[in-house]
């Protein structure tokens, strides 16, 4: 939880770091960003958050493979925290055997190693993080600074710092001694309940965020959690919202005021599909935050903060992930 509410902190710091240094890329047609879980959140927000403001297409790839396309012209960012996530890995070997610009950012590890031994970029986030996931401030303020220092994104302080003073007023709002009047996250929390929750976002950093809202209360709160995107989900899920089905599930709709202007008439028609199947529905909206960054970062620290929440209140420790680890031994025993 301390971690979270360091998201700030973190933010500047990486970025600081990450923006001095200088890395040559020539003219760089695309930026790639590869990494998993936690680490993939931070390529998610800032892809989405500098979509309209960078002359190349900014995409994310969870996995073991690039696309064909990536090469020589192509820079590609390696996001993983430990620094020993097998498909990063794979992923950063496949870019560097293309001759593509590969910039490796992690607390350490292999990556580190790898970004060492061929004179790529490595640049360091502290690992004093409990869990990747607890460094979203510090992958993300790294990735930005990445894209600065490859000459694909102008300098970005001020817009950080603004994001920093954006979220000032949420951070102290959260908080053990907030009382819940006061606290969304713990009014999240108790929304969720025993619920499964569905997360929508849309098009721009409402989706990023409530992929890493499902991702937070399937980690955290160790409990099923779902997300999908609006428009898409007019076009499948909405059949499925059908009676029956509103003891097991709640709806949690991500809102912000850059979403596409469309969005709020696909809710007018589509929540009255969700409201007959008697399902709850709570809105969140990114309130204070000036820019996709600082409103992304706003709507992905309430789910993060509510998702701990959600296990501290059920006398549960929302860090450790075991499933994890028990996946990732028995890989290895098949190897
Ligand atoms: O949140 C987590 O702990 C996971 O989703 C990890 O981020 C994921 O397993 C990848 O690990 P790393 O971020 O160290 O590359």
């Amino acid at each position: 939880m301390e971690s979270y509410l360091r998201l700030g902190d973190q933010l500047r710091a990486a970025y600081d770091g990450a923006s001095g240094v200088s890395i040559e890329t020539g003219a760089a047609r695309a930026v790639v960003f590869c990494g998993m879980g936690g680490s993939a959140a931070a390529g998610d927000l800032v892809s989405a958050a500098y979509a309209d403001d960078v002359p190349v297409p900014l995409e994310i790839r969870r996995g073991y493979g690039l696309p064909a396309w990536v090469g020589r012209d192509t820079v590609v960012i390696c996001l993983s925290y430990s620094g020993d996530t097998e498909e990063t890995l794979s992923a950063y070997d496949e870019a560097a055997s293309r001759g593509a610009h590969v910039v490796a950012i992690s607390s350490g590890g292999e990556l580190a190693a790898r970004a060492a031994r061929s004179g790529a970029p490595h640049l360091a986030v502290p690992g004093d993080a409990p869990q990747p996931r607890a460094a979203l401030g510090s992958l993300t303020g790294a990735a930005i600074g990445a894209l600065v220092s490859a000459g694909v994104l102008d300098e970005a302080g001020e817009q950080v710092e603004q994001a920093l003073a954006d979220l000032r007023g949420q951070l102290e709002r959260l908080g053990f001694d907030v009382p819940t009047e006061r606290d969304r996250s713990k009014q999240i929390a108790s929304f969720v309940g025993s619920r499964i929750p569905v997360i929508w976002g849309s098009e721009g950093v409402s989706w990023p965020a409530a992929w890493r809202w499902k991702c937070a209360f399937n980690e955290n709160a160790k409990i099923p959690a779902f997300a999908s995107a609006l428009p898409e989900l007019n076009h499948h899920e909405v059949v499925g919202w059908t009676k029956g089905h509103a003891d097991a599930f709640c709806l949690v709709v991500l809102r912000e005021p850059g979403e596409h202007p469309s969005v709020q008439a696909r809710l007018d028609a589509t929540l009255p599909e969700i409201r007959a199947a008697d399902v709850e529905v709570l809105e969140v909206r990114a309130e204070e935050g000036r820019s996709p960054l600082a409103r992304g970062l706003e709507l992905m620290l309430a789910g993060d903060v509510a998702s701990a929440y959600h296990a501290i209140e059920r006398g549960m420790d929302p860090a450790p992930i075991d499933a994890i680890a028990r996946v990732k031994a028995r890989l290895a025993e098949g190897r």
